[in-house]
């Protein structure tokens, strides 16, 4: 394992001890069990420039279930609803709200990646299968993570289709513009008190991960609030996946807030990477995202701070997008609101200049804003 050592971020072979065993080929899609797809695939289409690509429900032989697939550049969704009482999908609704389900990983052999990982511990979601159609043949297999919160290998290097056999491929007339948004530079998880060494390890023991870097209190904390964070990635660096806990302050952790609106540990955010965040969030603006305002004294001193940057400073300004730099570069990043009706889920816009850190310079200032907005909600 990597020491927690602040200073250094480099993402090379050389200094993650990553053994990467399966390996990761990138992230493949993200489900989210949601109470109704067919409108949360409007929000995901209209708000945030997916778009459509495939579709599976009753139509396409399912009897109690319906999933939307959408797709901007590398990043795929994948949003399911049940259709009958009682089930799987609607238990988790009913104790998680709408939430990542599934953070599925792209691989070369979905057999071997969960021979590998169950060899090291980790627990069944479901065995190794194959699902076939024309286009040819999709391997999954699937294990548990924090929560309820499942990985699923997919293994596609045999099919050719839209997305896997099962969906149809899925064109409606309205297909609004994209906004930019390109992969998915990370995806967070929030843990329960004292739980992050635990799933740490689960990453470095059972995924080969290794660790990149650690946050403690001191770092992530204001007057009132704290956590904790430390990044695992697998050794391409494709796949990152900080994991949060509470940790003691005068007031209560945005963390707990979410453990305790979510019911349980779940993912936090996605960080979404952009090659021109000026321009994807001035579209996601006016497209209705609502993201969380800094200070304008945030913006009297920054370029103290980060020295030089590309952009000019008003657009970001006016925009309240984030800067922070490291020894490798800079980057800028903005956060919505949460984007579901518990206090659970937000998403990040990335844009990164060189820099492969993950903005430890704004995270005082950021925890003031959702401190702001805990306070409005009444559970600072
Ligand atoms: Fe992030």
């Amino acid at each position: 394992m990597a020491t927690t050592d602040k200073s250094s971020l480099k993402l090379t072979k050389e200094n993650l001890e990553a053994e990467d065993f399966l390996p990761l080929l990138g992230t493949d899609f993200v489900e989210l069990y949601v109470g109704n797809a067919k409108q949360a695939a409007y929000y995901y289409m209209a708000a945030w420039g997916f778009q459509p690509l495939a579709y599976a429900g009753l139509e396409t032989g399912l009897k109690d279930r319906v999933s939307y697939v959408l797709q901007q550049d590398k990043i795929r969704l994948v949003l399911t609803s049940p259709l009958k009482s009682g089930g799987d999908i609607n238990r988790h609704i009913d104790a998680h709200g709408d939430g990542v389900k599934v953070i599925a990983l792209w691989v070369d052999d979905a057999r071997e990646s969960y021979v590998e990982t169950m060899k090291r511990g980790a627990e069944s979601y479901f065995e190794p299968r194959a699902k076939r159609d024309a286009d040819g043949e999709v391997v999954l297999s699937g294990i548990h993570t924090y929560g309820e919160t499942v990985h699923v290998f997919v293994e596609r290097k045999n099919y050719k289709g839209a997305f896997m056999p099962g969906y149809r491929p899925w064109k409606p007339f309205y297909k609004p513009t994209d906004v930019g948004l390109k992969y998915i530079d990370h995806m967070v998880g929030n843990v329960g008190w004292n739980e992050m060494n635990k799933w740490c390890q689960f990453y470095a023991k059972v995924m080969g991960f290794a660790q990149l870097v650690s946050f403690d209190d001191k770092d992530i904390s204001t007057e009132y609030t704290a956590l904790m964070s430390k990044v695992m990635s697998n050794g391409n660096g494709r796949i990152k996946f900080p994991i949060n806990e509470p940790a003691d302050g005068r007031k209560k952790s945005q963390i707990e807030e979410y453990i305790e609106f979510y019911n349980g540990a779940g993912v936090q955010h996605m960080a979404l990477a952009t090659d021109n965040i000026i321009e994807t969030v001035t579209s996601l603006k006016n497209r209705g995202v609502e993201f969380l305002t800094v200070p304008s004294s945030y913006y009297e001193d920054v370029l103290d701070r980060v020295g030089t940057i590309d952009e000019d400073l008003a657009p970001l300004s006016e925009l309240g997008i984030l800067i922070d730099r490291d020894d490798e570069g800079y980057l800028l990043q903005i956060f919505t609101k949460p984007i579901l009706d518990r206090p659970t889920m937000f998403i990040e816009i990335i844009q990164r200049k060189g820099a492969k850190s993950f903005g430890k310079g704004n995270f005082k200032a950021l925890f003031e804003a959702i401190e702001r907005e805990q306070e409005s909600r009444g559970t600072l």
